[in-house]
């Protein structure tokens, strides 16, 4: 260790502080994940495959690490450690729960642990809101808008949406509960939505009423298989991943965040390319369309893939730590790293 480095403080930083500073930051947090897809797409990242642990004795359960690292002006590493139980959603808590851990980049201590289903849901709805913007281009702006599941990640997902700009004159909803399509509903309104609100009883129904199409429920296999649904060719967010068959990938332009990450897992893109032998059917990566090396034709559906890269949850988590430090408010637990020296020397000697 030289002179100028020593053992960074650790701290821990709540969800209340996390959502006291992202709160009403949709476009910031969006031009975060943009800047991170983009250093991603000029290899200026480390992101190595999400490691999903999983359990016999609880099959719809699983807890996802993913390792990270990104460079730039704000380089950190750390880890994202996020958890999927569905069926907690039936006792009324969220399904999905979460830690991020950021590391020091010069010393590759850890400076924080942030409660990170916020985080999670932000980047999410961020790069849904990016994907909606970039994809439309060359397209009418889609004025009607489908949610297909309407819990935690929709409902962050409108959020977005209306944080950026967006307005609709119709919003249809569907999920396979009532009491939730019910409760997103109740949301929106209470949200200052304007557009027409319309609960779906079925997906064929809400999907050839949209131009801008949101999936998100917890899918584990395809429960959409109609091409025909789409002919209208709308944007369509497949944020679960699961939700499409194949024959409508193949009858779309298709984007993904990072193709070696999302053919993988049992996605629809991993499906696809299992039934084709092929990745032919992949456009490209939303970096790429940034950068316009790849243009969305407007005459056939395109869908959006994005398998969720640690890079992203890193940006949105390093943003967060540095907010919360310049207010003066790191709750720093101190003395948690207890010997700071080889020889011996710990914290509290090295107070005195
Ligand atoms: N791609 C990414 O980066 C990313 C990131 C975070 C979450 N996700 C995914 O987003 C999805 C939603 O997460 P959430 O936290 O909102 O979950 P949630 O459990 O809060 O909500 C999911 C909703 O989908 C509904 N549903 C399930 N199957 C359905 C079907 N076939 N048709 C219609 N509705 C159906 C459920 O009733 C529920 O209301 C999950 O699959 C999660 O893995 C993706």
């Amino acid at each position: 260790m030289t002179k100028e480095e020593s053992v960074p403080p650790f701290a821990v930083i709540p969800g209340s502080q996390v959502h006291a500073v992202l709160t009403g930051h949709e476009q910031r947090t969006m031009e975060l994940v943009e800047a991170a897809y983009r250093l991603h797409g000029e290899g200026d990242t480390v992101n190595p495959p999400s490691y999903f642990l999983r359990f016999p004795d609880r099959p719809s359960a699983r807890i996802i690490a993913l390792p990270a690292s990104i460079g730039g002006e704000n380089r950190v590493d750390g880890l994202k450690w996020i958890s999927s139980f569905p069926e907690n959603v039936a006792s009324g808590i969220p399904r999905a729960s979460a830690v991020l851990v950021l590391n020091d980049h010069a010393t590759g201590y850890p400076l924080a642990c942030l409660e990170s289903s916020i985080i999670s849901a932000a980047r999410t709805a961020a790069s849904a809101a990016l994907g909606a913007e970039l994809l439309s281009r060359g397209r009418p702006r889609p004025r009607r808008i489908g949610f297909i599941g309407t819990g935690f990640i929709a409902r962050h997902i409108h959020t977005y949406l209306a944080g950026t700009g967006w307005t609709f004159d119709e919003v249809g909803v569907h999920d396979l509960a009532a009491a939730y399509a019910g409760g997103f509903r109740s949301y929106l309104e209470g949200s200052g939505e304007r557009g027409r609100i319309t609960v779906h009883d079925s997906a064929e129904e809400l999907i050839r009423s949209s131009d801008l199409v949101v999936f998100a429920t917890v899918a584990a296999a395809p429960h959409v298989h109609e091409p025909a649904w789409f002919a209208h060719n709308p944007v369509v967010l497949n944020i679960s991943l699961r939700d499409l068959a194949p024959e409508i990938l193949l009858a779309s332009t298709n984007v993904v965040d990072d193709v070696e990450h999302c053919l993988k897992a049992d996605t629809s893109p991993h499906l696809t390319e299992q039934l084709t032998g092929s990745r032919k059917f992949i456009a490209g990566t939303l970096a790429e369309v940034m950068a316009r090396k790849v243009v969305i034709p407007g005459d056939r559906p395109v869908v959006f893939s994005p398998f969720g890269l640690g890079v992203l949850d890193l940006a949105v988590g390093k943003f967060v730590y540095d907010e919360v430090a310049a207010r003066g408010e790191l709750r720093v637990v101190d003395g948690f790293f207890h010997e700071v020296d080889r020889y011996g020397r710990t914290a509290t000697d090295s107070r005195s």
